[in-house]
């Protein structure tokens, strides 16, 4: 069970101080949007390169941009740890999948909410992590959608019929009171924006999520 706190909802004035108040968890989720793919924009590659060079925890990036075929590797290039593309925006996922592991970064898969599973499973053994989300991608602080917890235990399901490690993330709406479903469903990466930043003790925020996802 991994935590992985969005810095979506982390004060960009300070984000070096902000990546070292959750030092404890796995993995910093850094939202990377484009104002095209998804209604907002946030940062790019430049400040990723520079949050690398600070981060306490590996970095886990979610692109939520249209061309993730063209503008993603340069991530995993870059040194993240993790490199998440939407297969909506993607014009030949298995090829792009290659490429950012090739680049030696882990490669993963988001699916909007309305997005099914079933048409993509073939792309397991490119893949080290399947994101389902649990909002419209966009925004933190958007109430969760337990509608897509039959879609978690899809993919679970198709993981352990594939054999292999592929891990499941959720991101949208993941808190204290969400984040035992999403486990019980199958997932095994959390991420929460609102509910560690918004927190008055970050670190404890984690400790709390982390325990009940283990339940
Ligand atoms: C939403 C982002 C999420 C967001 C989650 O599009 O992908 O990572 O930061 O924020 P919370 O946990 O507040 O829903
Ligand atoms: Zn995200």
């Amino acid at each position: 069970m991994q935590i992985s706190p969005s810095i979506l909802s982390a004060d960009f004035a300070n984000l070096q101080t902000e990546l070292d108040t959750i030092a404890t968890a796995d993995w910093a989720h850094v939202d990377v949007m484009d104002a095209h793919f998804v209604p907002n924009l946030t940062l790019g590659l430049p400040v990723v390169e520079s949050l690398l060079r600070v981060s306490p925890v590996p970095i886990d990036c979610h692109l939520m941009i249209e061309d993730p075929d063209r503008w993603a590797p340069p991530y995993a290039e870059a040194g993240a740890q993790s490199v998440t593309f939407h297969v909506e925006a993607a014009a030949d996922p298995a090829r792009l999948a290659r490429e950012i592991r090739a680049q030696g970064a882990r490669a993963s898969m988001a699916l909007k909410p309305g997005t099914p599973f079933a048409p993509y499973e073939e792309l397991l053994p490119e893949l080290d992590m399947v994101l389902v989300m649990t909002v419209e991608p966009g925004f933190g602080g958007q109430a969760f959608m337990a509608d897509q917890m039959p879609k978690v235990a899809q993919v679970r399901e198709a993981v352990r019929r594939h054999g292999g490690e592929v891990w499941i993330q959720v991101d949208g709406g993941v808190s204290a009171r969400t984040i035992e479903q999403c486990a019980e469903a199958g997932a095994d990466v959390f991420v929460a924006g609102s509910a560690v930043y918004g927190a008055e003790d970050a670190a404890a925020a984690i400790g709390e999520l982390r325990e009940l996802a283990g339940r």
